[in-house]
């Protein structure tokens, strides 16, 4: 089996679509772990009732970043994990995780990558009065929200559209992208070439 990690901070749809389309049978993976750094969200409880493994940790109770990374690193091992999904976990990962998993990591975040990296993406592009936004799914390399970009969905923002409202249709591109990049790695019709990454399809 091709086995994946989550790894989420919040609320968890994004873990929850995964999870779902491996139920139904669009995704073929094996949900091998969560990685979560808030004991209290509610992803956590997601895991518990799908009975899916999880690795929950306060990171105050590290000495250092290096130090819970290389517990995580070691945890994936042990989990014989394939593919890392970062899906709203709102750290920055360093080179502990990144280098002994780069090419095997990916994240979503959204925006359009390079536009509007980092926290509160939705609440960015609104304050600049972009037209367009959307949704990336990329590599993960040492940087915030700078790795190689694997796909992307774009959409119109509406006249005077909240931010409640742009971040719900967000959120349903993403539920539907994510499950399918990850088939496409699954599938292994995703090739990695310095900065440019090819989709076979
Ligand atoms: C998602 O919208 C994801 O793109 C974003 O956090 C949300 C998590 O929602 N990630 C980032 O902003 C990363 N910089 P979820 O917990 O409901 O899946």
């Amino acid at each position: 089996p091709f086995r994946i990690a989550v790894f989420a901070s919040g609320s968890g749809s994004n873990f929850q679509a995964i999870t779902d389309a491996v139920k139904a049978g669009r995704l073929d993976v094996e949900l091998g772990l969560l990685v979560c750094d808030k004991p209290q969200a509610a992803v956590v409880d997601r895991a518990d009732r799908a009975g899916i493994p999880s690795f929950v940790f306060r990171p105050r109770e590290f000495s250092s970043r290096e130090e819970y990374e290389r517990e995580i690193v070691k945890r994936l091992k042990e989990h014989d994990i394939d593919l890392v999904v970062l899906a709203g976990y709102m750290r920055l990962i360093t080179e502990t995780l990144v280098t002994p998993y780069y090419g095997r990591m990916i994240n979503i975040h959204p925006s359009l990558l390079p536009s509007f990296p980092g926290l509160n993406a939705v609440e960015q592009a609104l304050e600049h009065g972009a037209k367009v936004t959307g949704v990336t799914v990329h590599y993960v390399d040492g940087g915030m929200d700078t790795g190689p970009i694997i796909a992307q969905r774009a959409l119109a923002i509406g006249e005077g559209e909240s931010a409640e409202s742009l971040t719900e249709r967000i959120h349903k591109i993403e539920h539907e992208l994510y499950p399918e990049v990850i088939q496409w790695v699954r599938e292994d019709r995703v090739r990695l070439d310095g900065r440019r990454v090819r989709v076979i399809m």
